[in-house]
């Protein structure tokens, strides 16, 4: 398909990618410059997939001003494994806390329960996980191995605007469908990561982002492949890395890097679109309803909901014949949800934005008693 028929793709992930990227690894598939082959067809130790790889990991820490205290490896097994891989490595006998704010920190706290003691300080169910909590609501306890949160929310939809205050407890962060949309302070956390269909690349490849310290804390009785020490002794490379989806994480962070201009621009662009939407639903005079509530809502994940649910349908499909396409919201929650990631671009938003006013201005909701 020629890239005149790419349509506003607003999947949740796997998601967008930048067509710059698409257009690169279409130009590199057969041969990757000097190395006579594809990415996909030469040794991952060989000396030309050490540039992607090392570039892969140099453009992460430029990014995100990572210092030298912290490792940043490349896993397999997606964002699921590392619910099992943090209390395995991490727990050390101890207990941790986790703090529920929506569907992906509910699981994590359910694959945790399977490998040791860990204990949910702050659940959000009641309430239709439409907020974050605020430092008073959690009672961290001093003895606590590690605090866990999902930054962002990428079912319903909530964002931390502030990270909880954990003291001298490492915090451990499931950045998942929130990477790079924005600056962070890295040093605020213990572990960071997320797996790369979202705002990274493709699927495959799962970025760790560990402070030094708690690498040590992996106990040799654990598989080697799930020992965050062994794999960072081996630079990620314990067993063959999924080398391609690698190579596409290179390139996505070479565009933030070069065509972006790195994370305050990116942030200020995403900004810019969510505002797009949140006014949208805002001067709607109830029209249309976002899930979250205001003060938490995300700037990747966009689910609102109309009056009813045929009119949601018939959204659905107003926009489906528009180019808009994947807009329908996750079972669980229902109606529709918008994720407009890093690569998303602003017209495609302004696309979505567009017909919601229209189809507001044409389909008059009336009540039926
Ligand atoms: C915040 C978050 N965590 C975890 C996951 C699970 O990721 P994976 O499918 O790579 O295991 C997702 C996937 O949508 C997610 O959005």
């Amino acid at each position: 398909m020629s890239e005149s028929k790419r349509l506003y793709n607003f999947s949740a992930g796997p998601a967008v990618l930048p067509v710059s990227v698409l257009k690169k690894a279409q130009e590199e598939l057969l041969c990757l410059p000097g190395a006579g082959a594809s990415v996909m067809e030469i040794s991952h130790r060989s000396k030309e997939f050490e540039p992607v790889i090392g570039g892969a990991i140099a453009n992460i820490r430029k990014l995100l001003n990572i210092p030298d205290t912290y490792d940043v490896l490349f896993l397999q097994g997606g964002a699921l494994l590392q619910f099992a891989m943090i209390p395995m490595n991490l727990l050390a006998g101890k207990s941790a806390d986790y703090v529920i704010t929506g569907t992906w920190s509910k699981k994590a706290f359910s694959e945790a329960k399977l490998v040791g003691q860990v204990r949910s300080i702050w659940d959000g169910n009641d309430i239709g996980y439409r907020r974050k909590p605020c430092d008073e609501e959690l009672a961290i306890s001093h003895e606590a191995a590690y605090v866990y949160i999902c930054s962002n929310e990428t079912i319903e939809g909530v964002q931390y605007q502030v990270l909880p205050n954990t003291n001298e407890i490492p915090l451990v962060c499931d950045a998942s469908s929130d990477i790079f949309s924005r600056p962070i302070d890295i040093t605020k956390f213990g572990l960071l990561y997320a797996c790369a269909q979202k705002n990274l690349g493709t699927a495959g490849v799962t970025m760790v982002i560990i402070r030094r310290d708690l690498i040590e804390r992996s106990n040799n009785n654990i598989p080697s492949l799930l020992n965050y020490k062994k794999i960072s002794e081996a630079k990620s490379m314990l067993n063959t890395p999924p080398c391609f989806a690698v190579y596409i994480v290179k390139l996505v962070t070479d565009w933030l890097l070069n065509e972006i201009g790195g994370l305050d621009k990116m942030y200020e662009i995403n900004k810019e679109k969510a505002d797009l939407l949140y006014s949208a639903i805002d001067n709607s005079d109830g029209y249309y309803k976002s899930h979250a509530d205001k003060k938490f809502r995300s700037i990747m994940n966009v689910p609102f909901r109309l009056q009813s649910d045929e009119l949601d349908k018939k959204f659905l499909n107003e926009a489906k014949n528009a180019g808009l396409i994947t807009l329908s919201g996750h079972r669980s929650v229902g109606g529709l949800r918008a994720s407009i990631y890093n690569a998303m671009p602003k017209e495609g938003v302004i696309a979505l934005r567009d017909l919601m006013l229209e189809f507001a201005k044409n389909n008059p909701y009336t009540r039926h008693e």
